[in-house]
């Protein structure tokens, strides 16, 4: 895999994705600190693991393991005691292999995890499974596609997840993973108390969430000018992410193309804007 390399904000390394237009990581706020600070520092990883001493994480698009490695070592930093459970999904492993290829700087002593699931290799369902089990870490990554594999794996994982990472690429490349359909499904995963976490700022996005039973708030700024998002089962959506009004993206099969979904949003936004007019004038 020849892949394009590029410095973030702080130092560190991601790539860029020739396909998406995108790259990994926010190159603005820095990729391993985006992974800390987006990521690990709203999903209050510290604070949990100090009292209870147990995290499940679900990462929903792992890509280079850099929000897993930064969860990893900011679980162990707090309580070196503590047991994990992860769960991931991400559709090219190649990317994963990549990513031992390139410096990872002060997390460079997490390379060994990536090694071992990569060594570690099985097969459940139709999907390869990435693995790593140890007296405190259980890790899972499946390989393949996130929607097939919620479809098939949402039962297995109910309440599960103290932490959603949700990390594809933006809405507007990447829309079949930021679906009513798929957070529905995410929500089903996500424990009363768990965290949703996603670094997108989306009316839409935050809509869809609210929809399948999340409560919404502002999560950080950092690299930009919008705040990321965080979303519970246990928040109250505040009040002016609640009056914003917006399409969600719509996927009810969990099996459209991109461009369907897209085009389907744009259709109902046409429409409540010829129905809004209609309602002016009439
Ligand atoms: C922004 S990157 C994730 C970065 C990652 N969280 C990390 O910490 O390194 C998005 C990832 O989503 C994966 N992806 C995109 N569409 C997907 C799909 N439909 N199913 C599974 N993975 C997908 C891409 O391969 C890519 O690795």
């Amino acid at each position: 895999m020849t892949v394009k390399i590029v410095k973030t904000e702080d130092g560190s390394l991601t790539f860029f994705s020739e396909k998406f237009k995108e790259p990994y990581h926010s190159v603005t706020a820095g990729a391993f600190r985006e992974a800390v600070e987006k990521f690990c520092v709203p999903a209050k990883v510290s604070e949990k693991v100090r009292e209870r001493g147990r995290f499940n994480l679900f990462d929903f698009c792992f890509g280079l393991g850099y929000n897993t490695v930064a969860f990893l070592d900011t679980v162990f930093k707090e309580n070196p005691q503590a047991k994990v459970r992860i769960v991931g999904i991400e559709r090219d492993v190649k990317v994963i292999e990549s990513s031992l290829k390139i410096p990872w700087h002060r997390f460079e002593k997490w390379k060994w995890f990536l090694k071992e699931i990569l060594k570690n290799r099985r097969v459940e369902g139709d999907f390869p499974t990435l693995n790593c089990f140890t007296p405190q870490i259980s890790a899972k990554i499946f390989i393949g596609e996130a929607r097939k594999f919620l479809k098939h794996f949402y039962r297995q994982y109910l309440g599960f997840a103290d932490a959603i990472f949700h990390d594809p690429f933006s809405p507007k490349v990447n829309p079949e993973l930021w679906t009513y359909e798929v957070f529905l499904l995410e929500r089903e995963i996500c424990k009363e108390d768990g965290i949703f976490v996603t670094y997108s700022t989306s009316s839409a996005v935050r809509k869809a969430l609210i929809m399948a039973g999340f409560g919404v708030k502002n999560g950080i700024v950092l690299g930009r000018k919008t705040p990321s998002t965080i979303a519970s089962p246990a928040f109250e959506t505040e009040k002016e992410i609640k009056k914003k009004k917006s399409i969600p993206y719509r996927d009810p099969t969990l099996s459209d193309p991109p461009e369907l979904i897209k085009s389907r949003k744009r259709g109902c936004e046409y429409l409540l804007k010829k129905q809004t007019l209609f309602e002016c004038i009439f």
